[in-house]
């Protein structure tokens, strides 16, 4: 319903001569009016418009007002209702009120009464019918956004329908928390997504949050909500992450880096799903599901006293591990079609084809980067491509840089390969990280994750 429509009202009252002349009132003004002068008469008008506000007349002879005013209130739960009583007759407004009329007129009224308990009711319908666009609205985003989501999880091989049936194990189960391991750009955040979004809790929030990007002072708020007043910059109350969610799942991205202050008060939460907010004393329930991400190896950072085993132990009710690109070649051919297809169509380039020394190449490749990285070299690509066949020479795969995976004792050789590709791109950029990243197919991020873990540091000697 638009929100600019006429509002519909319904007169009902015995006195034909009153309906008349307040039908009559109504008449070039932004109200559309009905008149019944009997409950039947009434009842067939609601029944075939949908009238948005009714004046009711509880005195009608035979039948009992506030009956209908009960009848209509549970059969139209979004038509307002302003009853119209007698001098005197306070009880009955009282019960009215109770039973859900918006407000009340007495006779005799002047005309300007009721066209300003008419002006409050509309506001008030205003408000009403606003927010009901709002919700048809979010829910159609989330119905495309979940229609999106169940066409992009794209792979065929047996590790990859592994993982997929995994999480629909976790959307069946909507209060077990999840981790997700798995190396960067393998689709941690994807198959997040697709749990929450198959899961009971899809009509509520899905709050992505990586605690590495908050400042520290911060964290704590932001994750628990405050009360304004309890620091400098609170100036208004705030709900944090834990209680946004409520309903809904919290995915907690790169969870490995969360400082260790933090984990303790994460991991009370997750408890106990209580929370205070910073400076407030009372606590507010909120029921969340956590499904938590991370590309490092967990169990070290516990080992190292890094990550608590508590929290750990509380965030792998189940666990997923997404095994990265190299280790699922098959998956290569369905992705790239997929991305192939996206991106033409987004670039309006219809009917590209891709070569079959282009498979067989990418067959080769270990990317570093995994799903991201072909995603992104396939969109560099279409971008670039002049003609309707892509080839060898549209992806920036060298020679050098293929691995014969077979060939080679795997672990060693990714890593010193990674390591290798790393220092290349790096050089290529001239030492610029956002380039070397982009050139590599990955994030800025995963990039300076990986110089730490690889201790790669930006020297010049390099050069
Ligand atoms: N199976 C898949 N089908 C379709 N698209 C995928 C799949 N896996 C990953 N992608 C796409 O690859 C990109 C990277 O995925 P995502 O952001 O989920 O990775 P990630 O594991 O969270 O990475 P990071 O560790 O760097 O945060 C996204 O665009 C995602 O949609
Ligand atoms: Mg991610």
């Amino acid at each position: 319903m638009a929100i600019q429509e006429k509002i519909k009202i319904l007169i009902l009252d015995d006195e034909k001569q009153f309906t008349e002349e307040l039908s009559g009132f109504f008449q070039g003004s932004d109200y559309e009016s009905f008149e019944a002068n009997t409950a039947e008469e009434g009842r067939k008008i609601l029944q075939d418009h949908e009238i948005d506000l009714l004046i009711l007349d509880v005195r009608l002879p035979g039948v009992n007002g506030l009956d209908i005013l009960k009848e209509v209130k549970i059969q139209y739960p979004a038509m307002e209702v302003i009853i119209i009583s007698a001098h005197g007759d306070m009880d009955t407004v009282i019960k009215a009120m109770r039973f859900g009329a918006f407000d009340y007129l007495r006779k005799p009224f002047r005309y300007i009464d009721i066209q300003i308990a008419i002006e409050r009711t509309q506001k008030y319908l205003q408000l009403h019918r606003k927010l009901k666009l709002i919700e048809e609205r979010n829910s159609l985003i989330s119905k495309t956004l979940e229609e999106k989501i169940d066409r992009q999880f794209i792979g065929l091989s047996p590790q990859i329908l592994e993982v997929f049936e995994q999480a629909m194990t976790a959307a069946n189960y909507p209060d077990a928390n999840v981790l997700i391991t798995g190396e960067s750009g393998t689709g941690k955040e994807n198959i997040a997504r697709i749990i929450h979004y198959s899961s009971l809790r899809k009509d509520s929030i899905f709050c992505a949050v990586n605690s590495s990007a908050i400042t520290e002072t911060l964290l704590e708020s932001e994750f628990f909500g405050h009360k304004k007043g309890s620091f400098t910059g609170a100036i208004a109350d705030k709900m944090g992450f834990f209680e946004v969610c409520n309903k809904g799942t919290l995915f907690l991205d790169e969870i490995a880096d969360m400082p260790l202050a933090l984990q303790a008060k994460i991991l009370r939460a997750t408890e106990e799903k209580v929370i205070t907010r910073v400076g407030d004393t009372h606590t507010i329930r909120t029921d969340f599901r956590v499904i938590s991400a991370t590309n490092h190896d967990i169990k070290k950072r516990v080992e190292k006293r890094k990550f608590r085993l508590d929290l750990l132990h509380r965030l792998n009710t189940l666990h997923i591990h997404i095994p990265a690109l190299r280790e699922r070649p098959e998956d290569i051919k369905p992705l790239l079609a997929h991305f192939v297809e996206l991106y033409s169509t987004r670039f309006n380039k219809p009917n590209i084809h891709v070569s079959k020394e282009v498979y067989d190449l990418l067959q080769q490749y270990d990317f570093p980067g995994n799903v991201r990285e072909l995603r992104n070299m396939t969109e560099r690509a279409i971008i670039l491509c002049k003609g309707s066949l892509l080839g060898t020479k549209d992806f920036p795969v060298k020679p050098n840089e293929n691995v014969p995976v077979k060939e080679q004792s795997a672990s060693i050789n990714i890593k010193g390969n990674e390591i290798d590709l790393i220092r290349k791109a790096l050089k290529s950029s001239g030492y610029n990280q956002q380039k070397a990243a982009d050139t590599l197919g990955i994030h800025r991020d995963a990039l300076s994750r990986k110089m730490k873990k690889y201790d790669i540091r930006i020297d010049k000697k390099e050069s």
